[in-house]
Protein backbone atom coordinates (compact mmCIF):
# COMPACT_ATOMS: atom_id res chain seq x y z
CA UNK A 1 0.00 0.00 0.00
CA UNK A 2 1.41 3.64 -1.15
CA UNK A 3 1.51 5.81 2.36
CA UNK A 4 0.55 9.41 1.61
CA UNK A 5 2.39 11.17 3.81
CA UNK A 6 0.96 15.14 5.06
CA UNK A 7 4.40 16.37 4.75
CA UNK A 8 8.01 14.74 4.46
CA UNK A 9 11.35 16.97 5.15
CA UNK A 10 13.97 17.03 2.20
CA UNK A 11 16.92 15.96 3.30
CA UNK A 12 20.63 16.33 2.04
CA UNK A 13 22.64 13.02 1.07
CA UNK A 14 24.09 11.80 3.70
CA UNK A 15 27.71 10.98 2.87
CA UNK A 16 27.77 14.79 2.20
CA UNK A 17 26.26 15.79 5.09
CA UNK A 18 29.12 13.03 7.06
CA UNK A 19 31.99 15.10 5.37
CA UNK A 20 30.94 18.29 6.92
CA UNK A 21 30.27 17.10 10.20
CA UNK A 22 33.97 16.07 10.11
CA UNK A 23 35.27 19.56 9.46
CA UNK A 24 33.02 19.92 13.01
CA UNK A 25 34.54 17.47 14.52
CA UNK A 26 37.98 18.53 14.03
CA UNK A 27 37.05 22.19 14.58
CA UNK A 28 35.51 21.36 17.92
CA UNK A 29 33.87 24.85 17.73
CA UNK A 30 29.89 23.10 18.63
CA UNK A 31 28.20 26.91 20.27
CA UNK A 32 27.94 30.07 19.17
CA UNK A 33 29.11 31.33 15.57
CA UNK A 34 31.73 28.58 14.38
CA UNK A 35 32.33 29.02 10.74
CA UNK A 36 29.22 27.22 9.45
CA UNK A 37 27.26 29.37 11.30
CA UNK A 38 28.64 32.13 9.84
CA UNK A 39 28.38 31.13 6.48
CA UNK A 40 24.85 29.72 6.86
CA UNK A 41 23.90 33.27 7.87
CA UNK A 42 25.85 34.69 5.34
CA UNK A 43 24.23 32.94 2.38
CA UNK A 44 20.78 33.00 4.30
CA UNK A 45 21.22 36.78 3.79
CA UNK A 46 21.99 36.35 0.11
CA UNK A 47 19.29 33.88 -0.72
CA UNK A 48 16.70 35.34 0.62
CA UNK A 49 17.77 39.02 -0.31
CA UNK A 50 17.61 40.78 3.51
CA UNK A 51 20.55 42.44 5.12
CA UNK A 52 20.31 40.78 8.50
CA UNK A 53 19.86 37.25 9.90
CA UNK A 54 20.38 36.26 13.51
CA UNK A 55 20.45 31.89 13.65
CA UNK A 56 18.26 30.38 16.68
CA UNK A 57 17.62 26.80 17.66
CA UNK A 58 13.73 27.41 16.71
CA UNK A 59 11.17 29.70 15.55
CA UNK A 60 9.88 29.99 19.04
CA UNK A 61 12.99 31.50 20.60
CA UNK A 62 13.40 33.57 18.03
CA UNK A 63 9.84 34.84 18.63
CA UNK A 64 10.41 34.99 22.53
CA UNK A 65 13.99 37.23 21.55
CA UNK A 66 11.79 39.21 19.32
CA UNK A 67 9.64 40.55 21.81
CA UNK A 68 12.07 40.99 24.58
CA UNK A 69 14.69 42.99 21.61
CA UNK A 70 12.03 45.44 20.95
CA UNK A 71 10.85 46.01 24.72
CA UNK A 72 7.81 45.07 23.96
CA UNK A 73 5.01 44.86 27.12
CA UNK A 74 1.48 45.56 27.89
CA UNK A 75 -0.92 43.99 25.08
CA UNK A 76 -0.20 42.99 21.61
CA UNK A 77 -2.70 42.58 18.79
CA UNK A 78 -1.79 39.07 17.34
CA UNK A 79 -4.22 36.31 15.47
CA UNK A 80 -5.79 33.40 16.75
CA UNK A 81 -4.99 31.40 14.00
CA UNK A 82 -2.05 30.11 13.84
CA UNK A 83 0.37 27.59 15.72
CA UNK A 84 0.33 28.10 19.31
CA UNK A 85 3.65 29.24 19.22
CA UNK A 86 2.57 32.79 18.35
CA UNK A 87 0.94 33.25 21.76
CA UNK A 88 2.96 31.22 23.82
CA UNK A 89 5.96 33.30 22.93
CA UNK A 90 3.44 36.72 24.17
CA UNK A 91 2.30 35.28 27.21
CA UNK A 92 5.98 33.79 28.56
CA UNK A 93 6.97 37.34 28.24
CA UNK A 94 3.95 38.61 30.45
CA UNK A 95 2.34 39.93 27.63
CA UNK A 96 -1.27 39.82 26.90
CA UNK A 97 -2.58 38.78 23.33
CA UNK A 98 -5.05 40.24 22.11
CA UNK A 99 -6.78 38.11 18.99
CA UNK A 100 -8.11 39.93 15.78
CA UNK A 101 -10.16 38.88 13.69
CA UNK A 102 -9.14 37.30 10.20
CA UNK A 103 -9.70 37.34 6.71
CA UNK A 104 -11.87 34.44 4.93
CA UNK A 105 -9.98 34.68 1.96
CA UNK A 106 -6.57 33.64 3.20
CA UNK A 107 -6.95 33.60 7.06
CA UNK A 108 -4.70 36.39 7.30
CA UNK A 109 -5.33 38.67 10.34
CA UNK A 110 -8.16 41.76 9.07
CA UNK A 111 -6.14 44.83 8.85
CA UNK A 112 -9.94 46.52 8.97
CA UNK A 113 -10.71 45.25 12.49
CA UNK A 114 -6.82 46.18 14.10
CA UNK A 115 -7.47 49.76 15.02
CA UNK A 116 -10.72 49.45 17.41
CA UNK A 117 -8.47 46.95 19.57
CA UNK A 118 -5.89 49.07 20.52
CA UNK A 119 -5.77 50.54 23.97
CA UNK A 120 -3.30 52.61 26.14
CA UNK A 121 -1.40 49.18 26.72
CA UNK A 122 -0.56 48.26 23.06
CA UNK A 123 2.03 48.40 22.03
CA UNK A 124 3.18 45.95 18.90
CA UNK A 125 0.80 43.98 16.36
CA UNK A 126 2.23 40.36 15.67
CA UNK A 127 0.64 39.29 12.39
CA UNK A 128 1.55 35.47 10.77
CA UNK A 129 2.17 35.10 7.20
CA UNK A 130 -0.53 32.32 7.20
CA UNK A 131 0.83 29.22 5.44
CA UNK A 132 3.34 31.42 3.37
CA UNK A 133 0.43 34.17 2.19
CA UNK A 134 1.88 37.58 2.70
CA UNK A 135 -0.31 39.69 5.06
CA UNK A 136 -1.68 43.02 4.16
CA UNK A 137 1.62 44.90 5.15
CA UNK A 138 0.92 48.39 3.96
CA UNK A 139 -2.40 48.49 5.65
CA UNK A 140 -0.57 46.84 9.03
CA UNK A 141 2.19 49.32 8.80
CA UNK A 142 -0.13 52.32 8.59
CA UNK A 143 -2.27 51.78 11.33
CA UNK A 144 1.34 51.11 13.22
CA UNK A 145 2.68 54.43 12.12
CA UNK A 146 -0.43 56.22 13.14
CA UNK A 147 -0.60 54.83 16.79
CA UNK A 148 3.40 54.09 17.11
CA UNK A 149 3.28 50.45 17.09
CA UNK A 150 5.94 47.91 16.58
CA UNK A 151 5.18 45.36 13.98
CA UNK A 152 6.83 41.45 14.63
CA UNK A 153 5.59 39.23 11.66
CA UNK A 154 5.10 35.41 12.46
CA UNK A 155 7.42 34.44 9.26
CA UNK A 156 7.11 31.09 10.06
CA UNK A 157 5.47 29.60 7.01
CA UNK A 158 7.32 32.18 4.62
CA UNK A 159 10.84 31.06 3.87
CA UNK A 160 11.60 32.53 -0.10
CA UNK A 161 8.18 34.35 -0.09
CA UNK A 162 8.48 37.52 -2.13
CA UNK A 163 5.98 40.54 -3.02
CA UNK A 164 6.72 43.18 -5.47
CA UNK A 165 10.13 41.64 -6.21
CA UNK A 166 11.07 42.00 -2.49
CA UNK A 167 11.39 39.38 0.34
CA UNK A 168 8.20 39.46 2.64
CA UNK A 169 11.01 39.06 5.66
CA UNK A 170 11.84 42.71 5.33
CA UNK A 171 8.34 44.12 6.72
CA UNK A 172 7.35 45.36 9.99
CA UNK A 173 10.56 45.84 12.68
CA UNK A 174 11.46 42.27 12.13
CA UNK A 175 10.45 39.07 10.98
CA UNK A 176 11.10 35.45 12.36
CA UNK A 177 11.50 31.93 10.52
CA UNK A 178 11.07 28.34 11.80
CA UNK A 179 13.27 25.80 10.11
CA UNK A 180 11.39 23.38 11.91
CA UNK A 181 11.29 19.70 9.77
CA UNK A 182 7.51 20.84 8.69
CA UNK A 183 8.60 23.78 7.09
CA UNK A 184 9.51 24.15 3.21
CA UNK A 185 13.32 24.61 4.19
CA UNK A 186 14.22 22.63 7.10
CA UNK A 187 17.17 22.31 9.74
CA UNK A 188 15.58 19.59 11.69
CA UNK A 189 14.97 22.73 14.01
CA UNK A 190 15.89 25.74 13.48
CA UNK A 191 14.58 29.54 12.95
CA UNK A 192 15.95 32.69 12.50
CA UNK A 193 15.07 36.78 13.25
CA UNK A 194 15.45 38.73 10.20
CA UNK A 195 15.21 42.81 10.87
CA UNK A 196 16.92 45.67 8.40
CA UNK A 197 17.71 47.51 11.84
CA UNK A 198 21.42 47.19 12.72
CA UNK A 199 20.78 48.24 15.78
CA UNK A 200 18.14 45.69 16.96
CA UNK A 201 20.76 43.24 15.51
CA UNK A 202 23.02 43.85 17.80
CA UNK A 203 20.28 43.70 20.91
CA UNK A 204 19.17 40.63 19.22
CA UNK A 205 22.74 38.97 19.36
CA UNK A 206 23.25 40.10 22.67
CA UNK A 207 20.24 38.36 23.95
CA UNK A 208 20.92 35.26 22.39
CA UNK A 209 24.43 35.21 23.35
CA UNK A 210 24.11 36.63 27.07
CA UNK A 211 20.41 35.64 27.10
CA UNK A 212 19.94 38.29 30.21
CA UNK A 213 16.75 38.44 31.79
CA UNK A 214 14.78 42.26 31.90
CA UNK A 215 12.03 43.67 33.12
CA UNK A 216 10.35 42.51 29.68
CA UNK A 217 10.02 38.81 31.20
CA UNK A 218 8.42 39.43 34.38
CA UNK A 219 5.11 37.88 34.75
CA UNK A 220 2.40 40.58 35.76
C1 LIG B 1 3.18 30.16 12.66
C2 LIG B 1 4.23 29.50 13.48
N1 LIG B 1 4.92 30.25 14.36
C3 LIG B 1 5.91 29.72 15.12
C4 LIG B 1 6.24 28.39 15.01
C5 LIG B 1 7.30 27.85 15.91
O1 LIG B 1 8.39 27.37 15.22
P1 LIG B 1 9.31 26.21 15.87
O2 LIG B 1 8.55 24.93 15.76
O3 LIG B 1 10.54 26.22 14.98
O4 LIG B 1 9.61 26.59 17.27
C6 LIG B 1 5.56 27.57 14.10
C7 LIG B 1 5.91 26.14 13.97
O5 LIG B 1 5.17 25.33 13.50
C8 LIG B 1 4.52 28.13 13.32
O6 LIG B 1 3.83 27.39 12.45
Amino acid sequence: MNKIYVTQPSLPDLEEYTELLKQIWESKIIANNGNFHKQFEKELCEFLRVPNISLFSNGTLALITALQALRITGEVITTPYSFVATTHALHWNGIKPIFCDINQHDCNINPDKIETLITPKTTAIMPVHVYGTPCDNEKIQKIADIYGLKIIYDAAHAFGVEKNNESILNYGDLSILSFHATKTFNTVEGGAIITKDEKLKTRIDYLKNFGFVDETVKTK
